[in-house]
C-alpha cells in the first residue's frame, strides 16, 4: 500500500475516474462498473476497480482542493502505475454562454496555486490536458448530443472569498468555469508523462446565481460518466 491508499500492486487498473466526492466515486463502481471491488477506505476515500465494458477500470475519490488531489493523484501514478487519469467533477460558470448542466472540458487550467509556482517560479508553466482522450471526449459528447464546451478554467485554491472580481476578469478572457483540481493533475501528468483530462458539469453559476436541482445534477453526472467511460476504454 501506498500512504494514503491501501490497495495491493494491480489492484488498481491502469485507467482511472477521479471524482472528488468519494461517495460519488462508490456512485459510480456500483452503477457503472462490473464486478466492483472496494480496494481503498483509508481516511474514508473509497478508491473501487471493476470492468466496463471488458476493460478494467478503477475510480478513486481525491477530496476537494489541489493539495489533496494531488496526493493521490502522485500515489497513483508513483506507486501504481496508473497512465490514464480522468477528473470528473463539478464546477462553476463564470461566463454567460455556459449553462449549468452544460459539460466542460478543460483543454487548459490556469492556477492561482502555489504547488506549481513552487517548482517554477520563473515561468508560467501551462498545465494542459492530454490531446488525444480531450478529442476523444469531446467527439464522444458531440455524437451523444451533450452540450459540451471546451477551454480554459480556473483551478481556484479557495472555494469562499470575499473579492471574486479576478474570477470574473477571467471569464471575460475567455476561461469557462472555476474548479479546484485540474492543473495539478495536468501538472502531475506532465511531470510523470502520463494522460490527464478533466471534465466538469456545470453545478452552479457564479454570475447569474442560476442553481440545478439534485435530479438534474445526477443525470448530467450520468452523462458525464458515460462521456469518461467511453474516454477511456478508446
Ligand atoms: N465546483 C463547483 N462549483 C464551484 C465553484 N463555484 N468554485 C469552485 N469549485 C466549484
Amino acid at each position: 500500500m501506498s500512504v494514503h491508499i491501501g490497495a495491493k500492486k494491480g489492484e488498481i487498473a491502469d485507467k482511472i475516474l477521479l471524482p472528488g466526492d468519494p461517495l460519488r466515486a462508490k456512485y459510480i463502481a456500483e452503477t457503472f462498473l462490473e464486478d466492483p471491488k472496494c480496494y481503498n477506505e483509508v481516511r474514508g476515500m473509497l478508491g473501487y476497480t471493476g470492468t466496463y465494458k471488458g476493460h478494467k477500470i478503477s475510480v478513486q475519490g481525491t477530496g476537494m482542493g489541489m493539495p489533496s488531489a494531488a496526493i493521490y493523484a502522485n500515489e497513483l501514478i508513483r506507486e501504481y502505475d496508473v497512465k490514464k487519469l480522468m477528473r470528473v467533477g463539478t464546477c462553476g460558470a463564470i461566463r454567460k454562454d455556459v449553462h449549468v448542466r452544460d459539460l466542460v472540458l478543460a483543454q487548459a487550467a490556469a492556477t492561482n496555486s502555489a504547488i506549481i509556482r513552487k517548482d517554477f517560479p520563473n515561468f508560467d508553466f501551462p498545465q494542459i490536458a492530454d490531446f488525444d482522450l480531450l478529442t476523444t471526449a469531446y467527439d464522444i459528447a458531440k455524437e451523444k448530443g451533450f452540450n459540451i464546451h471546451v477551454g480554459n478554467v480556473l483551478s481556484n485554491d479557495t472555494f469562499y472569498s470575499d473579492d471574486n472580481s479576478d474570477v470574473f476578469k477571467l471569464g471575460e478572457y475567455g476561461v469557462l468555469g472555476v474548479e479546484m483540481e485540474a492543473a495539478v493533475l495536468y501538472y502531475l501528468a506532465a511531470k510523470y508523462n502520463v494522460q490527464a483530462l478533466a471534465l466538469m458539469t456545470v453545478s452552479d453559476h457564479m454570475i447569474t446565481g442560476e442553481e440545478t436541482t439534485s435530479e438534474e445534477r445526477q443525470m448530467t453526472f450520468n452523462d458525464m460518466m458515460i462521456v469518461g467511460l467511453e474516454t477511456l476504454i478508446k
